[in-house]
């Protein structure tokens, strides 16, 4: 080889090097982009931030977006899931996520085990449409629950305002079941058979409203159900008369065990009626669709989404 040969070889490796030296200083200074992990945290950044859509993302760096309350109470609430109703007359059929969508079966008594696994979703623009859940729903440690009861179809811009109820817990009770639902419901299953009416229903909080009141409920659930709750909670894991497991009754503590029909989600068998009351709504429709006869709920209930928040 030529020394000119030589020359060239030898700057194209002390070139090599400093590119890759410089690269390797560029990665050094380079910060990972980041967004937070909740509204709360979001807003602790601002200090000052309206309610809307905004992106967060989950521990292992998906981005996700959802709806934040950052006015109720101080703010920070983060959108976490919805639950909703598609339709009364399918018994655990498609679109019954929070229960089953595997036919009312005693073999699956879990259903789609929903409340205690990390399957996600739909979308925050659908969550009056459609069933949402957003990794936040597993991965966010809150310390409180805030719950809006908001009519089906709503467009974001309308949830709050158009709300039926909305309230929150200020106990921080999630501290003691593992900061959110997921763990909470790890301890609780929400299985068939998994314990019987009124000895082994889960935790239930005292709650606080921010939009209607609990002398209200009357005029939501069925005129029937008025013995079977105390207002003023939001309860978790309730049996009813049969063993089947109901997973959230917003709004109430269960006393009596025709639970039914004021609570929603559940597993995956509900003995009452050949099947019934397997539905992401239960037995809300039991003396006939949006009704308020009995033991049914009204149709302004019936059609409107459960949205849950964290704090
Ligand atoms: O949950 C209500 C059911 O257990 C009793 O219904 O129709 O016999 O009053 P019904
Ligand atoms: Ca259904
Ligand atoms: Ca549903
Ligand atoms: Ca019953």
């Amino acid at each position: 080889m030529e020394m000119t040969q030589w020359t060239v070889l030898v700057n194209f490796f002390v070139l090599s090097l400093e590119i890759l030296q410089s690269t390797s200083n560029k990665l050094d200074n380079c910060k990972p982009v980041s967004y937070p992990k909740s509204c709360k945290e979001l807003l602790h950044l601002y200090g000052c931030l309206p309610d809307g859509l905004y992106i967060l993302s989950s521990s292992s760096g998906a981005t996700y977006l959802t709806f934040c309350d950052m006015t109720t109470n101080g703010g920070g609430w983060t959108l976490v899931a919805s639950i909703h109703e598609n339709n009364m007359y399918g018994k655990c059929t498609v679109g019954d996520r929070w229960s089953s969508q595997q036919e009312n079966n005693q073999n699956v008594p879990e259903g789609d085990g929903s409340w205690s696994n990390k399957v996600t979703f739909g979308t925050v623009e659908a969550a009056t449409s459609d069933d949402f859940k957003n990794p936040g729903y597993y991965e966010i440690t809150a310390q409180d629950m805030s719950v809006w009861h908001v009519p089906n179809e709503l467009s974001v811009d309308q949830w709050k305002e158009k709300s039926i109820f909305r309230y929150h817990t200020e106990n921080n009770f999630l501290n003691q079941y593992g900061g959110n639902l997921y763990n909470l419901y790890k301890a609780y299953p929400v299985r068939y058979k998994a314990g019987a009416c009124k000895t082994n229903n889960g935790p239930s909080s005292p709650i606080v409203y921010d939009h209607g009141n609990a002398g209200s409920l009357p005029k939501f659930y069925g005129p029937s159900t008025t013995i079977e709750y105390e207002p003023g909670y939001i309860s978790f894991r309730a049996f009813n008369n049969e063993q089947a497991a109901l997973a959230l009754c917003s709004g109430v503590k269960p006393v009596g065990c025709n639970v039914e029909h004021i609570c929603i989600g559940g597993g995956g068998f509900f003995p009452e009626g050949g099947g019934r009351q397997c539905g992401d709504f239960a037995g809300f429709d039991w003396d006939g669709y949006g009704t308020h006869n009995g033991w049914s709920a009204s149709k302004e209930i019936t059609e409107s989404v459960v949205m849950l928040f964290y704090r």
